[in-house]
C-alpha cells in the first residue's frame, strides 16, 4: 500500500519539486496550501510530469480550527513535510508580525494536529540563515545559531527552538530539520519553476529577469567584501537536488533509525561569488548581462557554504547537479515563462 504524505506549501517552489520526487517514488501526496504565493495550475503541471494529480486541500494553517479539521480528514497520513511559510526577507522587515504570525502559528498548529492525529513524522524547511554570520567555513551543523538580521530568519531560528522543545517533551513525533542554503534552478521538464509574484529579492531570478528584459539592470550589492573578488559567496543548490534530499529524510524518518530530532545542511559545499554567478550565467545564455556595482545590502554576510558531510553520512544524500545545470534550468524556465507559460 502507498504511504500517504502531507506536503504543506506543496504548490510553492521547493514544495512542488518535492511533490514530483515523492510521486515518482510511489508515495501518495496530499497538498495543503493557502495559495497565498502560488497557483493551482501547478497541479496540472505536476500531473503532466508524473501522470498523477496530487490531492489538494486549500487551507489556512494559521487557523487552528481549519488545521485541525483538515488533518482529521487525512489522519491516515504517515508524515508531514512542512514548507508552508512566507520567505521574503525585505517584506519581513517591514511587516514582522505577519511573518511571526504566519510562519510560527502554522508550525504550531501543524504540530498540534499531528499530535492529535498520531502522525508521527515531520520534516521542517529551515534555512542556513539560522547561522547568522558564521566564523568558520564550511559551516557544520553544530555551529552556533544566531539571532537573524530579519524577522524571516528569526522565524526559522524560533521554529527550530520550538521543534527542539517539542521533541524533548513527551512527544513521540520525530523531526528532521533541513537547513537550505541557496536553492535555484528548475525542473528539467521546463514545466515547473519559481513563480515570482513581485520583483524578486534573490539573485538568480533577478539575473534571469534582467536577461529576459523584464528588469532593466541587476544591482550587485557591494564589491568590498573580504572575498576573492569582493562580492559575497553563497552555496547555490539545484532545487531538484533539494527535493531528493527531502525524499532521503522521509525514508530515514519512516525507517528503523529515526531519531527524535536531527538537523542537516542542504548545500553543495561549493561557494560562488556574485560576479562568478554573473559570468556563469553569461556563458550559459551567450549574452552579456546589464549590471552595476552598488552599495552593500544591509544584513548580507560575506561568505556562506555548507559542510555536506553529515547529510552524506546519515541520509546518504549529496547534491549531484552542476552549477551549469542550475543556471541552464533557471534560464530555460524564465524563457518558458516569457513565452506565455503562466
Ligand atoms: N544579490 C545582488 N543583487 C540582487 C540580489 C542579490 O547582488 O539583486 C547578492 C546578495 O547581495 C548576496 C547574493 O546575491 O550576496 C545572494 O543573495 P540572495 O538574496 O539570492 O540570497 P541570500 O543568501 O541573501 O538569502 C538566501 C535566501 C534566504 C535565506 C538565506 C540564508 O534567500 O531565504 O539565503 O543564508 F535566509
Amino acid at each position: 500500500m502507498q504511504e500517504k504524505i502531507i506536503v504543506t506549501g506543496g504548490c510553492g517552489y521547493i514544495g512542488s519539486h518535492t511533490v514530483i520526487t515523492l510521486i515518482n517514488h510511489n508515495y501518495e501526496v496530499v497538498i495543503f496550501d493557502d495559495l497565498s504565493n502560488s497557483n493551482l495550475k501547478i497541479l496540472d503541471r505536476i500531473q503532466k510530469i508524473t501522470g498523477i494529480k496530487p490531492h489538494f486541500e486549500q487551507v489556512d494553517l494559521k487557523s487552528s480550527e481549519a488545521t485541525h479539521a483538515v488533518f482529521k480528514t487525512h489522519k491516515d497520513s504517515k508524515a508531514v513535510i512542512h514548507f508552508a511559510a512566507h520567505k521574503a526577507v525585505a517584506e519581513s522587515i517591514h511587516n514582522p508580525l505577519m511573518y511571526y504570525q504566519n510562519n510560527l502559528f502554522s508550525l504550531i498548529n501543524t504540530l498540534k494536529a499531528q499530535q492529535d492525529n498520531s502522525i508521527k513524522h515531520h520534516i521542517f524547511s529551515s534555512s542556513a540563515t539560522v547561522y547568522g554570520n558564521p566564523s568558520q567555513m564550511p559551516i557544520t551543523e553544530d555551529a552556533p545559531t544566531q539571532r537573524s538580521f530579519s524577522p524571516y530568519g528569526n522565524t526559522k531560528k524560533m521554529a527550530e527552538e520550538i521543534l527542539e522543545d517539542f521533541t524533548n517533551s513527551q512527544s513521540d513525533i520525530s523531526v528532521i530539520s533541513l537547513r537550505y542554503f541557496n536553492p535555484i534552478g528548475a525542473h528539467e521538464s521546463g514545466q515547473i519553476g519559481e513563480f515570482p509574484t513581485a520583483i524578486p529579492n534573490n539573485l538568480m531570478p533577478y539575473i534571469t529577469q534582467t536577461a529576459a528584459g523584464v528588469l532593466e539592470k541587476l544591482m550587485v550589492f557591494g564589491n568590498d567584501y573580504p572575498t576573492k573578488d569582493g562580492t559575497p559567496i553563497r552555496d547555490y543548490i539545484h532545487v531538484v537536488d533539494l527535493a531528493e534530499a527531502h525524499l532521503k529524510a522521509l525514508q530515514r524518518l519512516l525507517g528503523p533509525k529515526s531519531q527524535p530530532l536531527e538537523v542537516f545542511n542542504l548545500g553543495t559545499g561549493n561557494g560562488y561569488s556574485v560576479l562568478e554567478m554573473i559570468k556563469a550565467f553569461e556563458a550559459v545564455s551567450g549574452s552579456l548581462l546589464n549590471y552595476e556595482i552598488t552599495d552593500r545590502r544591509p544584513g548580507d554576510v560575506p561568505e556562506m557554504f555548507a559542510s555536506t558531510a553529515l547529510a552524506k553520512q546519515v541520509l546518504n544524500w549529496e547534491a549531484s547537479r552542476s552549477l551549469h545545470d542550475m543556471i541552464q534550468s533557471s534560464w530555460t524556465w524564465e524563457q518558458n515563462l516569457r513565452k506565455g507559460l503562466k
